[in-house]
């Protein structure tokens, strides 16, 4: 039975090769971060109060002029394809059916176009890399403004990729390279061998200007060798903002000076994340950060988090700590390994249920109603970590 996202990874964990496992479930190096995350928010304790009319309870709210019917939204996950060829159109789709956002990744194995065709109707947002060859984030984003994509998403903490030890132990890099363990572990996932005989290995299709040259083998190999601009900078956001007038928003923020920064360059919204502890081992915790971004940007901008967030309750306590709303990544990604679209749906069905019954619990019928009073003053959000 699946109750819950740890049940979903457990399955994912079962139903996907090794290496696709890994590749999802990893991050960097002692996969500190990653862990810090989840029990940090753990550590925080809720008060609830009692006696309120929590007959109707709306979990609602409005970001940018749109309706969400719930404070919880798909982040970017590149290289999905791996865990199934039409997994950001599932994610896509899953995401519209419940009302709620899906962000894309630049690293999506399906073209952004075909993406906004599977699900039109819903609230899509296309996250951004900037790689030393500019022109491969111009026409992205000319692309993603003709698509009618909702809001750019600029991820900055990516100036080069964390060290994912587990990718390099299963010889996932690209060109993929497997070790023997890898090989053989493949040989037990017969259905996901199926697909990749039928679809292909998933390519970085969304990167080039057209399907025919993503197509071609020599663009593929440029593409992969691509590396982030190590040279983008706070001005550089005048360069986007030229290219794109909706919604910006930036990724991967965890400083609250920054935050300030930020805004002063015009930016829209900020996610708290970091990358779901895929980056740099020693960040802080996504909640410990949050408060601080919350208190100086929030009354401003929509403030959003992301990392480590594994239940409804989890995602009230981002609201009590000044969050606009929560992302989730790998949970959506569990629930795609576990039953394609409607698996990634049923993941967010139920955070979202999760989250309405916190609220009942709480005594708060909206989230206007989540305060930091809900949040118990003595929580320790300290982690202590043990070798295993
Ligand atoms: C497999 C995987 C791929 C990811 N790819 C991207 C990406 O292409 N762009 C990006 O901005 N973030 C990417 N992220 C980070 C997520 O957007 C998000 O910050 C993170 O997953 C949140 O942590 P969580 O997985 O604990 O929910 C990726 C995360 C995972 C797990």
């Amino acid at each position: 039975m699946l109750l819950n996202i740890e049940d979903f990874r457990r399955q994912a964990r079962k139903n996907l090769p090794r290496f696709v496992f890994d590749y999802v479930e990893g991050a960097a190096e002692d996969e500190r971060c990653r862990d810090r995350n989840g029990a940090n928010l753990q550590a925080l304790q809720l008060v609830p109060t009692c006696l309120r009319d929590t007959s109707t309870i709306d979990t609602s709210l409005t970001v940018f002029g749109q309706r969400w019917n719930a404070p919880l939204g798909v982040a970017p996950v590149g290289f999905c394809g791996l865990v199934h060829p039409q997994g950001d159109k599932f994610l896509a789709r899953a995401a519209a059916s419940r009302g709620l956002p899906f962000v894309l990744s630049t690293a999506s194995n399906t073209r952004l176009e075909a993406v906004r065709e599977a699900a039109p109707k819903g609230l899509q947002w296309m996250q951004l890399y900037v790689m030393s060859d500019r022109a491969i984030a111009e026409q992205l984003i000319r692309r993603a403004r003709e698509a009618n994509y909702g809001a750019l998403v600029l991820t900055v903490d990516v100036p080069v990729s964390g060290y994912r030890e587990r990718d390099v132990r299963n010889g996932f890099k690209l060109p993929f390279r497997p070790t023997l363990r890898t090989l053989a572990n493949l040989a037990c996932h017969p259905a996901w061998l199926l697909r990749v005989a039928r679809y292909g290995m998933p390519s970085f299709v969304n990167l080039a200007e057209s399907q025919e040259a993503a197509a071609s083998a020599q663009v593929q190999a440029a593409l992969l060798a691509r590396a982030m601009d190590r040279r983008l900078v706070w001005e550089s956001l005048a360069w986007i903002r030229s290219l794109w007038d909706g919604p910006l928003l930036i990724k991967g923020l965890l400083h609250a000076d920054d935050a300030a920064r930020a805004l002063n360059h015009g930016v829209d919204g900020l996610i708290v994340s970091n990358h779901g502890g895929r980056q740099l081992d020693a960040a802080v915790a996504t909640i410990d950060a949050l408060p601080a971004i919350a208190d100086k940007v929030g009354a401003r901008v929509p403030v959003f988090v992301d990392s480590g967030f594994r239940r409804g309750s989890d995602i009230a306590k981002a609201l009590a700590l000044g969050a606009s709303a929560v992302f989730v990544g790998r949970p959506a990604v569990y629930g795609m390994a576990c039953g394609g679209e409607a698996g990634a749906r049923a993941v967010l069905q139920l955070l979202s249920d999760e989250l309405e019954r916190t609220m009942t619990l709480l005594g708060a019928a909206t989230l206007s109603d989540i305060a930091p009073h809900h949040l118990f003053a003595g929580s320790t959000p300290s982690f202590a970590w043990s070798p295993t």
